[in-house]
Parts: structure tokens; sequence; C-alpha cells
């Protein structure tokens, strides 16, 4: 193999804003892999739910909702104005409507449902084969990409979440308070560390990286020094 061919597969997880997409993006970028974030892919399932009333009043209709995945199709297209990927559901661009503050207050209790997170894994799991992959998500080290060359578990303050999630979701012309968001974090963090089907935990092997004092250019010449690091590794590796 050529030293020049040598990919990795980064696996970041962690929990509600804490930026994880913010540094897999960048790093994705830097080392030019591909990015996947599979938080979008349960905000997706969770708004076809929410379409087709298969959640009334807050309670989840979870063997509905498990019996009619196969009408589901999760696809990425590039926003050509953001750069980015945006999140296509069933041929539709949702991207804007699954960051919406009623899907954050649905989207834990979808992703614990066992037949959805199957039927995602298979498209995270068809997608990691390729190396050169950059994951963000709750379960990516420890269940999707167990043997991924780097894992990074991401944390920060509470607060600074907090902080920072009001003023992006305030940036995008959403009416929420300190409060909402404060509960929804707090509700998230706890149903998605202690569901049963894959919970939110750090791999034995994972690099942690506390951001709540970082600003993102340093978060990520930390990563992307991991990452290096991991890369030479490999290299070591397979040259005799
Ligand atoms: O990263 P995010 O906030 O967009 O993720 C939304 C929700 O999806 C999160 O609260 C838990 C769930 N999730 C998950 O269970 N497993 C993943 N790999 C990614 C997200």
């Amino acid at each position: 193999m050529n030293n020049e061919d040598i990919k990795i597969s980064i696996a970041i997880d962690g929990f509600s804003s804490c930026g994880k997409s913010t540094l897999a993006k960048a790093l994705a970028s830097k080392l030019h892999y591909h990015y996947l974030d599979t938080g979008a892919m349960y905000r997706a399932v969770t708004l076809f739910a929410m379409k087709e009333g298969l959640v009334k009043d807050g309670l989840l209709y979870v063997d509905e909702i498990s019996r009619r995945l196969d009408e589901i199709d999760i696809t990425f297209e590039r926003n050509k104005e953001t750069g980015r990927s945006d999140v296509v559901l069933n041929g539709k661009n949702v991207e804007k409507e699954i960051r919406s503050q009623d899907v954050a207050s649905l989207v834990s209790p979808v992703s614990a449902i066992q037949a959805v997170r199957r039927k995602l894994h298979k498209s995270q799991r068809a997608m990691a084969e390729k190396k050169g992959v950059v994951m963000d998500g709750r379960d990516i080290g420890t269940v999707v990409m167990p043997d991924a060359e780097l894992k990074i578990f991401m944390t920060a303050d509470t607060e600074v979440r907090v902080l920072r999630r009001f003023e992006e979701q305030r940036a995008k012309g959403q009416d929420v308070s300190m409060d909402q968001v404060r509960e929804n974090l707090k509700t998230r963090d706890l149903i998605d560390s202690t569901r049963v089907e894959d919970p939110l935990r750090q791999a034995d092997d994972a690099m942690v990286l506390d951001n709540s004092e970082l600003t993102p250019d340093e978060q990520l010449q930390m990563a992307l020094g991991w990452a290096l690091k991991a890369i030479e590794d490999k290299k070591n590796a397979v040259t005799p």
C-alpha cells in the first residue's frame, strides 16, 4: 500500500451541543475525508414520525414507527451556498426543519427505538467501510466504528453548551429561551446516556476533549495532532 493512500477512520462522540459537528467538519475538510453527521439521520426519522402523525402529544407510536421504517429514505446533498451537506428525506431537503426545537425535543426518544437504530446503523456501517471518514454521534466509537483508529469523546461545561446552542438557534431566527435550551440539553443527555440501546458512553480507548475553554481553532489543532499521529502509527504498522 502506498503511504499516501493510508487513511484512518475517526469517531467523535459526546453530549449534545459540545461542538462535535464543528470539529468533525473541520477535521474532514483538513484531511480531505468524508463527513457523516449521524445525529441528522436520527433527526430525519423523527421528522418523518412527526409528519406522519406517529407522535401525538409527545407520545411516540413505537410499533408504528418501527413498522414504517422502510418508507424512509435518507440521503445527503451538497448545499452550494453553505458548502455543507444537507439532509434529504424522501427526496425533500429538510436541513432546516430537522434543526427545529420541535424535532430536538423528540429526537432522543425516537433514537432510543431499537428498530430505528438498526436501520441507521446499516447505512452508517456501509459508509464506515470506506476509510477516510469522520463520523460524529453518540455510539460511533463504541458500536458503529469500534475499530476506528482515532476516537474522540467530547465534553464541555453544561452552561457553556447552553449558551452556544442558544446563540446558534437565535442566529437562525428561532424563538427559544435559555431555559428551554437548558431543559432540552439536560433531558437529551439523560436519555442518550441511560437508554438500553447503544447508550452514549466513552470508549475505553477514546481521547477526551473538553472544549469548555477552547476556541474552535484550538480544538481543531488538538484533534488534528491526534489524527496525524494515528495516520503515522498506521503507516509504521504497514511499512516493513
Ligand atoms: O448530534 P445531534 O444533537 O444532532 O443528535 C440528535 C439526537 O440523535 C441525539 O440526542 C441522540 C441521537 N443520536 C444517537 O442516538 N446516536 C447517534 N449516533 C447520533 C445521534
